[in-house]
């Protein structure tokens, strides 16, 4: 692995932050749509080349109200749980996720992952990605991997374009993002479309971001209008994955509406996701109850 030298961050995230995104994507947009007090962006910034090529950089001086660094908390013995009902498995203890849940490992703005989770069955998603998505970004556990090559083959039948733009995140990478989100936007509006360190689904292993030609590959909201954005609302929980952040809940989930962040959690526990029209955060609560 490659450690870039502090100059080289500080000189990344300074051009990052200066809004200098190589790409030339979208800077994120004011609302125009949300009700809430807060101002939120519709558009999640987009990663630059910058950011992603000093990934490997952890600044620990991150936020003095964030949680202290995730330490590998000590489950008491996980009880099996079947593929019908829930049976009593701790979703949490102290604020850290149970990783025995494996693909219903469960994440919020609370309940974290151990600073040094990294899946151990990471591999490369053979899917079609946007340019700027490069190294671990491709990365997904195997079968999520599986999972979302299905589901943009069965897009590509029903002639729905779309591409990966970031996959897994390291708990350093999620460091350096939300860092410099916070730097751009301010800690509250970046709250709203960052997770922070620890606490991001990316993490997992588990995570994708998709987009469209039709809105330029931006992480937008108004992928949800769109054609693309739709099958994928209709069609996503087919293939095991849900769209985590809808609109209607994100009062509970905390997080603004995201219609191109999929979280695969296997189909049988996505068609009930779908079907019970439910956020994730209410059915996990109530299945391992
Ligand atoms: N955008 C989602 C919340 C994340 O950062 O994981
Ligand atoms: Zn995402």
């Amino acid at each position: 692995m490659r450690y870039p030298s502090v100059l080289m961050v500080c000189g990344a995230l300074t051009f990052m932050l200066a809004g200098c995104n190589t790409d030339g994507q979208a800077e994120p947009k004011e609302p125009t749509t949300q009700s809430s007090t807060v101002n939120q962006p519709q558009t999640e910034p987009n990663e630059s080349e910058s950011l992603q090529e000093n990934s490997s950089t952890v600044d620990e001086g991150i936020d003095e109200d964030m949680p202290p660094v995730h330490q590998r908390p000590q489950f008491a013995e996980s009880r099996n749980h079947t593929s019908t009902s829930g049976s009593a498995v701790d979703i949490e203890i102290d604020g850290m996720a149970n990783l025995e849940l494996d693909t219903l490992i469960f994440v919020n703005k609370e309940i974290a992952l151990p600073i040094d989770y990294e899946p151990s069955d990471l591999v490369r998603a053979n899917i079609d990605f946007v340019d700027s998505a490069t190294g671990e970004r491709q990365l997904l556990r195997g079968e999520a991997a599986r999972a979302i090559e299905g589901l943009m083959l069965g897009a590509k039948v029903d002639g729905i374009d779309l591409k990966g733009t970031s996959a897994y995140r390291s708990y350093a990478y999620q460091v350096n993002l939300f860092n410099a989100y916070v730097e751009r936007d301010g800690k509250e509006k970046a709250m709203k479309y960052s997770a922070p360190p620890g606490h991001s689904e990316h993490q997992t292993g588990l995570a994708i971001d998709v987009s469209s030609a039709s809105v330029n590959y931006q992480l937008t909201q108004s992928l949800g209008e769109t054609v693309e954005g739709k099958w994928l609302a209709e069609h996503a929980h087919e293939y095991g994955f849900i769209i985590r952040y809808q609109k209607a809940f994100e009062d509970e989930t905390g997080y603004m509406y995201e219609p191109w962040h999929l979280r695969y959690i296997g189909v049988q526990h996505a068609k009930r996701v779908f079907e019970s029209n439910q956020p994730f955060d209410r059915y996990i609560k109530e299945y391992m109850k």
